[in-house]
């Protein structure tokens, strides 16, 4: 099957980067906010990302032009009946998602390939709400989806192999290597760093080190891009809280568990860089201040 055009359901950090890097590679993309604030601040955002990219010259000021000439904002779930393939990227909880995908399944015809960006949701479970078990696949990307390079394949129980196929050719045509996983919570990647940044909170609460020693002995004695404190800021404690939730929920294993000063970051608000608070304090560009 060919994906021409494609339905992006969340226009925050993740569903903005997969419009981005689906619209840069040649794809119209219509993009689904709850109100027009949310859709105008997801839409800078990929503007700066864009005008980000230029500055590093990894794509010319026309491309620009057309990337965002593809992209179509909404807040109207039927303004994605016509897509090919639609993209769940909306908050990491299963009762949203299935919200989402119940609504899209009366949307769109029984053709349209369904794909979910969760991290650590089941496939299986979102794909429980429609009629279409065999045409549903995870699909998940990293953040910064223009930067990263990977995305996770993930197989509910029916996903059929022409999905797979078909999500596999258009995660590379948007420049990703992917790798296919099994329905489990985390799946490969988030199953191996999430218990690593839970435990860099532990030892932030258990007062081994500062939180900037934190981070400098892993950025300088690991040679990872970023300290795991500063990473968390990065994706969102609240994600990163809710995919611990999800991991804990499913293998009752306490490396899983997210520790109290992280609820109580959440519950406050401080949902690192994109609410301009989480373990370092950030400023907001124009129109962010929300997730
Ligand atoms: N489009 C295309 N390329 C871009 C770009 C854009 N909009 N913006 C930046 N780039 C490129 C740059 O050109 C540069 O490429 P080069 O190395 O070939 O020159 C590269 O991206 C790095 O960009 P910068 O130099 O501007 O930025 P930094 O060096 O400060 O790196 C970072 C920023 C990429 C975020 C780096 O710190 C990093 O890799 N951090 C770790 C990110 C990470 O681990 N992400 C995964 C999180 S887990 C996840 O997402 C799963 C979820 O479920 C929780």
């Amino acid at each position: 099957m060919e994906i021409r055009r494609v339905g992006v359901v969340g226009c925050g950090l993740m569903g903005s980067g997969i419009v981005e890097v689906a619209a840069r590679t040649g794809y119209d993309v219509v993009v689904r906010e709850v109100n027009d604030d949310l859709l105008g601040a997801g839409i800078a955002r990929i503007e700066r990302s864009m005008r980000r990219g230029v500055e590093r010259g990894k794509l010319a000021a026309t491309e620009v032009d057309a990337a965002r000439a593809r992209i179509r904002g909404t807040t109207a779930l039927r303004d994605l009946g016509d897509a090919d393939l639609i993209v769940e990227a909306v908050i990491e909880q299963m009762e949203p998602k299935k919200e989402v995908f119940r609504d899209m399944d009366v949307l769109c015809p029984p053709r349209t390939l369904f794909a979910s960006n969760t991290s650590s949701l089941s496939i299986t479970e979102m794909a429980s709400v429609t009629k279409r078990a065999e045409r549903f696949v995870g699909m998940h990307f990293f953040n910064p989806v223009p930067v990263m390079k990977l995305v996770e394949l993930i197989r509910g129980f029916q996903t059929s192999e022409e999905t797979m196929a078909t999500a596999r050719a258009f995660a590379e045509s948007v420049g990703k290597t992917v790798v296919v996983c099994k329905d489990s919570p985390g799946f490969i990647v988030n199953l191996l760093l999430v218990p690593y940044l839970l435990d860099a909170v532990r030892a932030l609460e258990l007062g081994i080190a500062t939180k900037e020693d934190i981070d400098t002995a892993v950025h300088l004695g690991l040679a990872h891009p970023m300290g795991p404190l500063t990473l968390l800021d990065y994706v969102g404690i609240d994600t990163t809280y809710y995919i611990a939730e999800a991991m804990f929920d499913e293998f009752k294993d306490p490396r899983y568990a997210a520790p109290p000063l992280m609820r109580k970051m959440v519950l406050a608000g401080f949902h690192g860089r994109k609410t301009g608070r989480g373990f370092y304090g950030y400023a907001l560009s124009a129109g962010q201040g929300s997730d």
